[in-house]
Formats: C-alpha cells, structure tokens, sequence
C-alpha cells in the first residue's frame, strides 16, 4: 500500500511511524526527521496542486493530521479524485473550525456543554457578561492557532480580550464572532474515537499536559508531553459513552456530516457531571504520540478502512507509553529558529525514541524549525517503565532545549 501523511509535526511523525511498518509512506511537506520521501510538489497552494504527483505516486490512502488542511476542505478535494482518506469532510470539521457550529450541535443532541452566548462586538461582550459571574471565558470562534481561547479572572481582563478579538482583529476573519462562556471547573479529559461517522471504536484515554511548567503551571502550551493509557474506571466511562460518544455519533448521522475519521472530544467532569469543552475533527498533538504505540495491528490497514467506511475492531498491546516535548525556550510566545541543536537525534529503540516536531536538516545538524522540537517517547510495560525510558533519552540534551520534569508523574 502506498501511503501519504498532510502534516509536519511530532503527531505527523508518530503517524508516519506506524504507517511505515507495514506501507509505503510518504509525507507532505514533512520533515528531513521523518525519514520518509516526501512529495516533490512546490509552491502548493491547495490540496489540487497535490493531485498529479499523488497519482502518479499511487497513493493509496491519505492520512491528514492538521485541522487547518481539514477546514480548509482537502479531504473533499483528494476524495473528489478518488483517493481513500482518513479525515472528516470540510463540513463535519466544523465540529472544530467554528466553535458556534460545535455549540449548536450540541445543543441539537442534547450534549451536556456550557452555557453561552454568541457576541460579536465588545459591547456586546460586556453586556452578556452581566449573565455570569468571573472568571470569563471568551473563545474566538474560528482556528486560532490555539490561542483563541481567554479564561478572564475579571472584567477588565474580559474587556481587554474582547477589545484584542473584535478591536484589534488579531484573529482576522476567525474572530469576527466568539463565544463567551460559563467557565467550568474539573479534571479534563480527552477521549479519541475511529468513527466512519454511524458507529465508532475506541482509543485508550490519553492524559495531556497543556501548562508549560511542572504542577500544571505557566502558560497555556498545544501540549507538553503526555501518557497513555489513562483509566477513569467503569463508571466514569460508562457516563462518558452513554452520554458523550453515543450521543456525539447519533448527531452526526443525523446531521448527515460525512465522517471518517478520527474525534477527539475534549471532556470535563465538573460537580454538575461530564461536559463537553470542545470537539476537535483530528488526533491531538502530543496524544497521538502515545496512543499509537499503544495500537497491536497494522496501522495502515486499520485508517484505510476507516476511509473506506468500515470499522474493524481494535488490538492493543496492553502497554504504556509517555511522551515529554523539548521546546524551544520562547516557546509557546516566541520561540527562536536556527539554533543548532547538539546532540545526536540517533538513540532510537522499538521503546525509547525521539520525534520531530520543529527540527530542520542543516550541514552541520539538525537545527530547531519550530516551538515544539522534539518529542522523546518512552514504550514499557508499566507507565514507570515508560516514563523511566522517556527521561532516559533526555539524560544528554542540550540546556537550551526546555521540557517539563513531570509527566506522567501523576
Ligand atoms: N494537545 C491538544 C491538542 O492537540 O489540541
């Protein structure tokens, strides 16, 4: 089978990975890390400009990993042309890409979700925050780059985003509304499902760390490692799939959004029970990382029938995997490219390897491309054992490359 992976982070690489076990795999635009050929077509513009080097490549299936290319309409376009692709249509994406359309939703299926209010104007804004009471939650409601969601602990601080999104338009067409939202309280969750969009399969639970430092503090980050599998207990997952996932797919049908892919469903459990934060049309980014490892089959046949609308039933290895990301250390503000990163990217093993995520090939070596550059993962029999292998790959690294010194320690 020839395979083609649309991406170029640690998540891309971690698809890559498992594709090539068993496929003929190549990635757009990829990276040098990745190890795999990548598709020769420049200056691409849209998924069209991709279509004659994918024929004459024979790809047989395509894998999209980033939202951006998903709302943008590209697995419409390669399907138009007859390719299998794993990844929802441009319409269901809008599950992630608007996050008024997600809300409507579910609204329509009676998913448990915070109340809100769409506004579009700071005066607008200030008005319906007379409903809640602080902290504020503003969220820009198209693709933000992660970055378009405010938690405000007070008015100003609410007046001050609000003036950024509608004011400023740092967001530019994707703030032109947003929500503002009851904040909620809770343990996150986030659980990834194979849907071809009526029934669904499910993947281990993965536990991420979003905050840039050790005990959950710092800035908001797109994830700084993260283990899997996590268990809720029976209760909690039973709650989770009765109300959740079942409910999430039935919608779907309903709403006749063609689906084959994967949904990650962002969860809290707040004192008033489970809701959805947010849905999000892709594998998250470190959490694919840990999840596919997990994965007993081969990887390549199991999303090329999830393209072609069947749903085989899942193996797992009964294993445990970690991952810790090396950032760049202006990361997630402003992290610097071209520093030459000195030390050997070569220490791989079945249970201990390093990823790339923002790394370029240099004469010299590889060099930091990216906020995100690295990603080590560690595979054992316990979550110890893989935190233990992740750590181990990090003993030599360079002092200008930051991670956290906590994952998976709880
Ligand atoms: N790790 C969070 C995300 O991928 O959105």
């Amino acid at each position: 089978m020839n395979t083609l992976v649309i991406g170029k982070g640690g998540r891309e690489h971690a698809i890559v990975q498992v594709l090539k076990k068993s496929s003929n795999c190549y990635c757009f635009p990829g990276r040098d890390g990745f190890d795999v050929q990548s598709l020769q077509t420049s200056h691409v513009s849209k998924a069209e400009d991709l279509v004659p080097e994918m024929k004459e490549k024979k790809i047989d299936l395509v894998v999209i990993g980033p939202e951006a290319e998903l709302s943008q309409g590209w697995s419409d376009v390669f399907r138009s042309y007859n390719f299998s692709v794993f990844g929802p249509s441009q319409q269901a994406s809008q599950l992630e890409s608007s996050k008024i359309f997600a809300k409507e939703f579910m609204k329509r299926a009676g998913i448990p979700t915070a109340k809100y209010f769409v506004v579009q104007s700071l005066q607008d804004t200030l008005l319906q925050a007379k409903h809640f009471s602080p902290p504020y939650v503003l969220k820009a409601d198209g693709l933000a780059g992660g970055k378009g969601v405010f938690i405000c602990p007070d008015e100003r601080s609410l007046k001050e985003n609000a003036q950024k999104i509608f004011e400023d338009q740092i967001f530019g067409k994707a703030g032109e509304k947003a929500l503002l939202e009851e904040f909620q309280e809770g343990t996150e969750l986030s659980v990834f499902i194979l849907t071809e969009g009526k029934d669904y399969c499910v993947l281990p639970l993965a536990q991420d760390y979003k905050k840039l430092h050790e005990g959950g503090k710092g800035l908001n980050t797109g994830g700084m490692g993260a283990v899997a599998p996590l268990n809720v207990g029976s209760e909690v997952w039973e709650d989770i799939e009765k109300n959740i996932v079942k409910t999430t797919i039935k919608q779907i049908e309903k709403d006749d959004l063609f689906y084959r892919g994967v949904l990650y469903i962002g969860l809290i459990q707040t004192a008033q029970g489970l809701k959805v934060l947010e849905y999000n049309v892709r594998f998250g980014d470190p959490e694919c990382q840990v999840i596919l490892p997990l994965l007993d089959m081969d990887a390549a046949q199991l999303f090329y029938d999830v393209a072609q609308g069947n749903l085989p039933s899942l193996k797992f290895n009964n294993l445990f995997s970690c991952c810790v990301v090396l950032s760049e250390r202006g990361y997630p503000e402003n992290p610097k490219k071209g520093e030459l990163i000195s030390s050997s990217l070569t220490k791989d093993s079945p249970t201990a390897y390093l990823l790339h995520a923002g790394t370029k090939k240099s004469k010299e070596g590889y060099r930091v491309d990216g906020g995100r550059v690295l990603n080590a993962i560690g595979v054992g029999l316990t979550k110890e054992q893989a935190r233990k292998r992740a750590y181990a790959l990090l003993d030599s690294f360079p002092h200008h490359l930051y991670f956290r010194k906590d994952i998976g320690d709880s």
